[in-house]
């Protein structure tokens, strides 16, 4: 089975996607961009855009809820196409600043927009359009039928479905049925998605008939989690290194590459980056083992590379 890394947002970005690359993805997703952003030329947004050599296929993933600006961020896409394999539309985030955009999740209820941004999509690009989205808006409500067909008389190339609801938001029990009835109906490929975290969540998804699995969260801790789903005995490319070790070295060399690339963007510098990344990603690694919730308490306090690298160290060696 085919398994593919979730689009998450300040998560998966080129560090993370190599090192999930060489983890065994077989394919990822930037993380979600905002067509708005883009199609006004925002130079943070365009840092999410740059790629590291060695990582797998990648498709590029929009939100937006406005057809013009989806034109216009996806004709941007366009000049850099050869960058990515598949560009998709997000109509699944359920947070609530992005549904209040009119974007995300607030899809699910509108097939009519849907088709509308597909189309805005597929006329300005010549990569495979895709859908990202949901079951419906709350359980006893399914739209994906419709929204299913709307993407198909867009013309787009694939279907991904998180098998839930947008009122679950992330959490609570899939709908697997409603996803296998999908794929029956469906000629294009179709992709499973939710909370796969084992070989029997893979082989139970795969039941549905889905051309592949789509894995987010359950990477974050763990970016060899593909190869081993896929009964690979070997170690990661990386060897016994940890891995929070590697991708810090990763994310150190692309903050040098965007420095370089963009000299005249502001490019926080080498103690700010791995801050923010310290936060949100590397703590991932952490997450649950003896004396994790002190060196989050600690983290709080790192201002400089050094002070976080002296706080990992204990816990890597
Ligand atoms: C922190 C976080 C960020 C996410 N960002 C995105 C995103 O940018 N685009 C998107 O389509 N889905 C996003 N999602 C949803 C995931 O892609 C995926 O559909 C969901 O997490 C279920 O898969 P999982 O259980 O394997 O994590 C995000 C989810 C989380 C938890």
């Amino acid at each position: 089975m085919r398994l593919i890394l979730a689009p998450l947002a300040e998560f998966t970005d080129a560090p993370f996607r190599l090192m999930c690359a060489e983890g065994g993805a077989d394919m990822a997703y930037t993380e979600m961009v905002s067509a708005a952003a883009l199609a006004h030329g925002s130079s943070p947004t365009r840092h999410l855009l740059e790629t590291l050599p060695g990582e797998a296929p990648l498709g590029c993933q929009l939100f937006g809820g406005d057809a013009a600006d989806m034109a216009r961020a996806t004709a941007e896409i366009e000049k850099i196409k050869d960058r990515f394999v598949e560009l998709n539309l997000n109509a699944g985030c359920p947070m609530p600043r992005i549904i209040k955009s009119g974007a995300g999740a607030r899809l699910v209820e509108d097939p009519k927009l849907t088709y509308e941004l597909l189309v805005a999509m597929k006329e300005n690009t010549s990569l495979p359009v895709t859908l990202k989205t949901r079951l419906g808006p709350h359980r006893g409500d399914n739209r994906i039928f419709e929204l299913a067909d709307a993407a198909k008389s867009a013309g787009a190339a694939g279907l991904i479905v998180h098998a839930r609801y947008t009122s679950q938001m992330h959490g609570g029990p899939l709908n697997l049925e409603t996803l296998a009835e999908v794929v029956e109906r469906m000629d294009i490929p179709v992709v499973g998605n939710g909370s796969v975290k084992t070989k029997a969540d893979v082989d139970a998804m795969a039941k549905t008939g889905v051309a592949a699995v789509m894995i987010g969260r359950a990477a974050l801790p763990d970016p060899a989690i593909f190869m081993k789903l896929k009964g690979v005995d070997a170690p990661p490319p990386w060897g016994e290194r940890h891995p929070c070790l590697v991708h810090l070295d990763r994310i150190l060399a692309f903050r040098r590459m965007l420095e370089e690339k963009f000299p005249d963007d502001h490019v926080p510098g080498e103690d700010a980056f791995v801050g923010i990344k310290m936060h949100t990603h590397l703590f991932r690694y952490f997450n649950g083992i003896p004396g994790a919730a002190k060196l989050r308490k600690q983290l709080n306090s790192i201002r400089t590379l050094a002070e976080a690298r002296a706080a990992i160290a204990p816990f890597v060696r």
